[in-house]
């Protein structure tokens, strides 16, 4: 099978989950084949080229998995985008809308060094709203954000709409 059939192939559809209507994708059965997850990372790091990039932020959770990776094979930096409350540390933060209210995640002030080239990793691209709320954080940390890589982009919910020219790279377009 090629590897993006493999990637498509292993994930999963899982009807009215976290609530009836719902159709989630569920990626769980892509990281447990060690073929795909490599596929993935390989993929995500061969699109953007070895010493390009500084920093790679990941997103909680889900990206984290996918981000840790990339930073290693990058021979990058990892840095974590938190849900409000975890990062240790003082952080800045970003407040944006989800359907039903909204969600507000952080990343520490010294994160990154001015002009660092950083790279935001995520699972899904849905609404964008968290992608966008990174890349805002990335900026006010003083970091240039050269792109998204996201294994999955949501298209029929128009999150690159809310990203502006960033770049954004996907694996798998449902
Ligand atoms: C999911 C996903 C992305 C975000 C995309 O995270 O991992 O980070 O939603 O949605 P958006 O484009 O509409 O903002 P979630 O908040 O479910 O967190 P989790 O990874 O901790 O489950």
């Amino acid at each position: 099978m090629d590897l993006d059939k493999l990637i498509q192939d292993r994930i999963r559809d899982v009807a009215d989950y976290p609530k009836p209507g719902v159709l989630f994708k569920d990626i769980t059965p892509l990281l447990a084949d060690h073929v795909a997850f490599a596929g993935v990372v390989d993929t995500i790091v061969n699109h953007h080229g070895r010493g390009t990039i500084d920093k790679i932020v990941g997103i909680e959770a889900r990206g984290f998995i996918l981000a840790a990776p990339v930073a290693y094979h990058f021979g990058a930096g990892f840095v974590p985008v938190r849900k409000k409350g975890k990062l240790p540390a003082r952080a800045y933060e970003e407040t944006y809308d989800l359907e039903y209210g909204t969600e507000t995640i952080e990343v520490h002030v010294d994160a990154f060094t001015p002009g660092e080239r950083v790279l935001i990793v995520d699972d899904v691209l849905a609404t964008g709203g968290t992608a966008r709320a990174a890349a805002d954080l990335v900026r006010r940390g003083g970091g240039d954000v050269v792109g998204l890589s996201v294994l999955m982009e949501l298209s029929f919910l128009h999150g690159r709409d809310k990203l502006g020219n960033l770049d954004v790279h996907s694996l798998v377009t449902v």
